[in-house]
């Protein structure tokens, strides 16, 4: 088997809402939020997705999943066997074997379990409704899962109430990876927890990586887990990725704009490290029924130079994983600033739990 085949393979991929209805129903617009995206995951890597609020990140993730249905491009996913599947094209029936080897962590632990069910029923649900197992032997494997991530077994009769935020979270690890998944997309799966808990969940997330063979795409606005825990990173704006490198060379040598101004926000904790100082990015994103013209980052770009910017497309990724790529006219002529990596950098590549606790 060819180990540089990636395990997934995202080509065109776009999604647009409707938003407008003409007086018969008829959707007149569409909102983008994934516009056109290459993006390929290796097997066994964290990929860091990371941008602001709104730009696309979670209907990316749900596209890959497939609650979203995309409205173009394809997802290949590549089987144990070698073959790929387009995961946009299957059908719900077709879909059904996928939704156990890929799977998605939500990110507020305390809506998304029913208070109504018990940990035996939330976290065994996956193997009863793929007909994986029934009775004692999915009580057994219940058992098993809630023990690897560190939940006692015992309590597999409790409801959601009874536990912690962070003991919440682990259910919901526990349910997304009992039907032994491949790919997890992690939607900022420690965000809505206490500072104090974030570290324990995201060694767990590590732990298990290493344990159970997992690949991650890792959804988060927090640029120092991301620097921690992520071997890739890919920057999106406004639907589209801008940028892709691996963590250290995104962090030190960014070649987009966009990447520049995200880190720069970024607290360092030693101040000879720190750049010119925050870039403060004029207005909001741009109206997603009515994208601008060229550079969809040229309306607040400080670089942006409006004879090509607003005019031309710039160059588009080619989203092999081991390149540093930005999609900017003027990335190779532009000297942008980054931070430092490493101890001195945003955080300690190693020690997370000193980093929160
Ligand atoms: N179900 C939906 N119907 C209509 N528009 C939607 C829907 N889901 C997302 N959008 C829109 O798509 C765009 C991208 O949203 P998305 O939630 O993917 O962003 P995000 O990067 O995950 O943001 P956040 O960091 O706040 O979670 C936004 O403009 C959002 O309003
Ligand atoms: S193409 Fe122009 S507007 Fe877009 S990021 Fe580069 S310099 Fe800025
Ligand atoms: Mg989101």
């Amino acid at each position: 088997m060819n180990d540089d085949v990636p395990l997934l393979d995202i080509r065109g991929l776009t999604m647009r809402f409707p938003v407008k209805k003409n007086m018969f129903g008829r959707v007149t617009r569409y909102a983008r939020a994934v516009e056109n995206v290459d993006l390929a995951i290796a097997r066994g890597e964290t990929l860091g997705l990371v941008g602001e609020s709104g730009c696309g990140k979670t209907t990316l993730g749900r596209c890959i999943v497939r609650t979203h249905r995309p409205v173009g491009g394809s997802i290949f996913y590549r089987n144990d066997d070698g073959s790929a599947a387009d995961l946009a094209a299957l059908t719900t029936k077709q879909l059904r074997p996928y939704q156990r080897e890929v799977r998605l962590i939500f990110q507020d632990p305390f809506s998304s379990l029913n208070p109504r069910m018990t940990l035996l029923q939330i976290v065994g649900e996956p193997l009863h409704t793929q007909g994986i197992a029934r009775g004692s032997e999915l009580e057994d494997r219940v058992a098993e899962m809630l023990r690897r991530v560190g939940l006692r077994p015992e309590y597999m009769r409790r409801y959601p109430h009874a536990f912690s935020g962070g003991e919440r979270q682990r259910v919901n690890i526990a349910r997304a990876l009992i039907p032994q998944p491949r790919l997890v997309v992690a939607d900022e799966p420690v965000s809505a927890l206490d500072v104090s808990v974030r570290a324990q969940i995201l060694n767990l997330l590590l732990e298990l990586q290493e344990e159970l063979d997992l690949t991650y795409l890792f959804i988060s606005h927090d640029l120092s887990v991301v620097e921690s825990i992520c071997h890739r990173v890919a920057v999106m704006y406004f639907g589209s990725i801008v940028e892709t490198a691996a963590t250290s060379d995104l962090y030190t040598q960014p070649q987009h704009p966009y990447t520049e101004a995200l880190l720069s926000a970024v607290p360092q904790p030693d101040p000879r490290l720190r750049g010119s100082g925050r870039i403060r990015l004029p207005d909001d994103l741009p109206d997603p029924t009515d994208p601008p013209a060229g550079c969809s980052f040229h309306t607040r770009c400080p670089y942006a130079r409006p004879d090509t910017c607003a005019v031309g497309d710039p160059p588009g990724l080619h989203a092999a994983a081991q390149d540093h790529e930005a999609a900017c006219h003027f990335s190779s002529q532009l000297h942008l600033t980054g931070v430092a990596s490493g101890p001195e950098g945003l955080a300690p590549q190693k020690d997370l739990a000193q980093q929160y606790e």
